[in-house]
């Protein structure tokens, strides 16, 4: 035995292999009881009286009460952000605005625990996610806008960039904070007001967000956090003092609002649903395209407007790949989403269960071949496990409708045109995946998908300097980098280069 090993051996032996607790534990997340309105920089009470009440939707488990906004809130939401647009937020130094913004992606980070928990209570997303993902890129954003704050002259050269007034923001359930960075970082950096609904079945990290604001000292009325379901909403699209409606959400909902904006002065940007396709070509590396296709559907459980939903599969590896899909997928985790070692988490809402249920159940009775690995869901809660439909056919509603939840469809082809006509065959276009050895092939295919973003060996990546938005019915206008910053201004000159 040399001298190295005998000093090894005299290490004492580690007796108790219990763990340590988590640093994400529910207890660093304390909750009021009731939440009322952030309106002008105050909690009000709504004066509709009206509460619902939010849950965990992996237990069921109430935990808190949230209000139901009536148009009457609405409205002075709407006149604070209006006061405080005029009186000063928008007459700013463009650099005291971007301090704002520094300050609030700091306070982003160190606070980031406790909006991971709480993302991941509140929503049912994996903290692992949560956690590396959803809280990274929120601060993430407010960093990359505040950049851009004191630069908007040079973004826009020659154009006169100017703000346009009160934002009207609707965001969805998947994404609950980092929607809201998406789109309040950009309106306050283009020196815009904003009035900002979540959505109902995850009001709590916006509430939150109400906190950091404070700590940042942003000036009463610049955000105004109301709550409450549709009819909020929609209160907020029709009312005649805001400038700018920005949505995320589903296309039905996009197209009524639509509707309602048609002939009238707001501007609009939607960002709808999707059916991405993940196309693999025969030369690709299968085990990191295992890992990309998971990645893609099974991510977020699968509610996410990007989703790789349609595997499209050359023929030729077909078996190959889906028999390894299948073991990997024997691995996934479902379970606890605040255990660090789930994958999979809870479904959002029992509406959102609903749906899935329904769907998938079309796909049985189309004559789609289901695969689910053996797992066992907790009895409570809302749950679904990471699905894989094989044998299905363009036309099945599996194949055409977003189905917002852990449900692969697996297609194949034989030629990259097939490949390409099978990608673009459905109303939708905000995003799709390609695998493939050759570079010139991803160039060549990357060009005919229509779809606002095209991932290449990998999926599901983000950054905010990085443009995000689809065609067709996914949606107009784009977030993220440059272009997120155009739908926040006006510009006094037009012409390039001034006249
Ligand atoms: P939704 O479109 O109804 O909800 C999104 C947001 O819009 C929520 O804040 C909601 O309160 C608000 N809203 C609802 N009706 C409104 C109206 N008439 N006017 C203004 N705002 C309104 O989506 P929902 O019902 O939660 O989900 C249904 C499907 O939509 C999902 O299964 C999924 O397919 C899709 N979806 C897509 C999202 C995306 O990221 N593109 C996000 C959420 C849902
Ligand atoms: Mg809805």
């Amino acid at each position: 035995m040399s001298e190295l090993e005998r000093k090894r051996g005299a290490a004492p032996v580690p007796v108790d292999w219990t763990y340590a607790p988590a640093p994400e534990a529910r207890d660093i997340v304390s909750l009021r009881e009731r939440y009322g309105l952030y309106v002008g920089g105050d909690w009000i009470e709504p004066h509709s009286g009206e509460t619902f009440t939010t849950i965990d939707p992996s237990t069921e488990e109430p935990l808190a009460e949230i209000a139901q906004a009536g148009p009457e809130d609405v409205s002075l939401a709407v006149e604070a952000a209006r006061s405080a647009f005029e009186n000063g937020w928008s007459a700013l130094a463009p650099s005291e605005r971007a301090k704002y913004l520094f300050r609030i992606a700091r306070i982003l980070q160190e606070r980031s625990r406790e909006f991971a928990v709480l993302e991941s209570l509140n929503g049912g997303k994996p903290i692992r996610e949560s956690r590396d993902v959803d809280l990274p890129l929120s601060a993430a954003h407010f960093f990359y806008y505040a950049g851009w704050a004191d630069k908007l002259e040079y973004a826009f050269p020659n154009r006169t960039p100017r703000p346009l007034g009160v934002a009207g923001q609707i965001i969805p359930w998947n994404f609950p904070l980092l929607m809201l960075a998406w789109k309040v970082a950009p309106a306050l950096a283009a020196g815009n007001t904003v009035v900002l609904k979540p959505a109902e079945t995850t009001p709590l990290s916006a509430l939150l967000f109400c906190d950091v604001l404070r700590q940042a000292e942003l000036p009463q009325g610049v955000v105004n956090i109301v709550t409450g379901d549709g009819r909020t909403g929609a209160e907020i699209v029709k009312h005649p003092g805001i400038d700018k409606i920005a949505f995320t959400g589903s296309t039905d909902v996009g197209k009524a609002i639509q509707r309602e904006l048609a002939g009238s002065r707001k501007k609009l940007t939607l960002e709808l649903g999707g059916k991405a396709a993940n196309v693999v070509f025969d030369d690709a590396p299968l085990d990191q395209a295992i890992e990309g296709i998971v990645n893609g559907i099974y991510f977020n459980q699968g509610h996410v407007c990007c989703a790789g939903s349609r595997l499209l599969v050359q023929e030729s590896i077909y078996e190959q790949l889906i028999a390894k899909l299948k073991r990997r997928l024997g691995t996934l985790r479902v379970g606890a989403p605040l255990d660090k070692n789930t994958d999979v988490g809870a479904i959002n809402s029992r509406q959102q269960l609903d749906k899935i249920e329904e769907l998938v159940q079309t796909g049985r009775d189309e004559g789609a071949e289901i695969y689910q690995p053996p797992c066992r869901l907790p009895e409570r809660g809302y749950w679904f496990a990471p699905t894989v439909f094989t044998n299905v056919a363009q036309s099945y509603r599996i194949a055409q409708e977003e189905i917002f939840g852990p449900v692969l469809s697996v297609l194949t082809f034989r030629t990259p045109d097939e490949a390409v006509e099978k990608a673009n065959n459905t109303p939708y276009g905000l995003s799709a995946g390609v695998w493939t050895e050759k570079g010139s092939r991803i160039l060549a295919v990357a060009q005919r998908l229509r779809a606002g973003v095209v991932w290449a060996n990998t999926y599901n990546r983000f950054d905010p300097a990085s443009p995000f938005g689809g065609y067709k019915e996914s949606g107009f206008g784009r977030e993220g980098g440059l272009h997120g910053l155009e739908p926040y201004l006006r510009f006094e000159s037009s012409e390039p280069f001034g006249s």
